[in-house]
């Protein structure tokens, strides 16, 4: 089962995925969407990345969700803040100041947990995803967003040559999945790093996708 998959991956640290900064492509291509602070963003698949930090400290109003909650509860700690909890069905919501996280799976959410989002940010979330789940996932962002703008990165490279995840997840399919709701910009690419950078030359890449309506 895919949660236990992941939740074993937290439990055995194996959590190479995780930065020990913002990610750069968030950092320089975020202030694109235009955004002000007290405006919204959504981190789907959110880990306890370092980007959720940045994300707060622009003044917007920050959420997400993960399946591991040691790795929701970590976030808070390390920001000095203590969450209110409240469990909601299947889900726990973390709650404190403009950070709202919940621990539980992506596909029990709905619009009333998470409110008004103005922008999604993807980072190795749909290259987490399987891919016969990926239009299950695509469709399931728009339904609870929006759809919203979107900060999508993630990576391009010979899958024969690695298992994922994270999965490969070229250009044709990030516009298969979202060309029908939104208007899709290549705004960078670069080579990965770490593993995936030395084992199959895989391509970085950041994609901003803007709603059509
Ligand atoms: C590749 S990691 C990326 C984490 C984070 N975005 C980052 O940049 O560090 C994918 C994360 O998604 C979580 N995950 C996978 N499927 C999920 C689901 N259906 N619901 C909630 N979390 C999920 C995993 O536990 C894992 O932490």
């Amino acid at each position: 089962m895919e949660q236990d998959f992941w939740q074993a991956r937290w439990r055995e640290n194996r959590i190479g995925f995780h930065e020990d900064a913002p990610n750069t492509l968030l950092t320089q291509h975020f202030p694109k969407l235009g955004l002000h602070a007290g405006q919204s963003v959504f981190v789907p698949l959110c880990g306890k990345a370092l980007d959720l930090d940045w994300l707060c400290t622009q003044g917007l109003q920050v959420s997400g969700i993960e399946f591991n909650q040691g790795a929701v509860e970590e976030v808070f700690a390390r920001q000095g803040l203590e969450p209110e909890v409240i469990r909601q069905g299947d889900l726990i919501c973390f709650q404190a100041g403009a950070l709202t996280l919940f621990a539980g799976d992506f596909f029990a959410l709905t619009p009333a947990h998470i409110g008004q989002v103005d922008v999604i940010y993807d980072r190795a979330a749909l290259v987490a995803v399987k891919p016969e789940d990926r239009e299950a996932y695509a469709a399931h962002i728009n339904r609870i967003a929006g759809p919203a703008q979107q900060l999508l990165v993630g990576f391009d490279y010979d899958q024969s040559l690695m298992e994922g995840p994270p999965f490969s997840v070229p250009g044709e399919t990030v516009r298969a999945l979202y060309q029908e709701t939104h208007a899709i910009t290549l705004a960078e690419e670069r080579a990965a790093d770490g593993r995936i950078g030395e084992r199959c030359n895989a391509l970085e890449q950041a994609w901003l996708l803007k709603p059509l309506v």
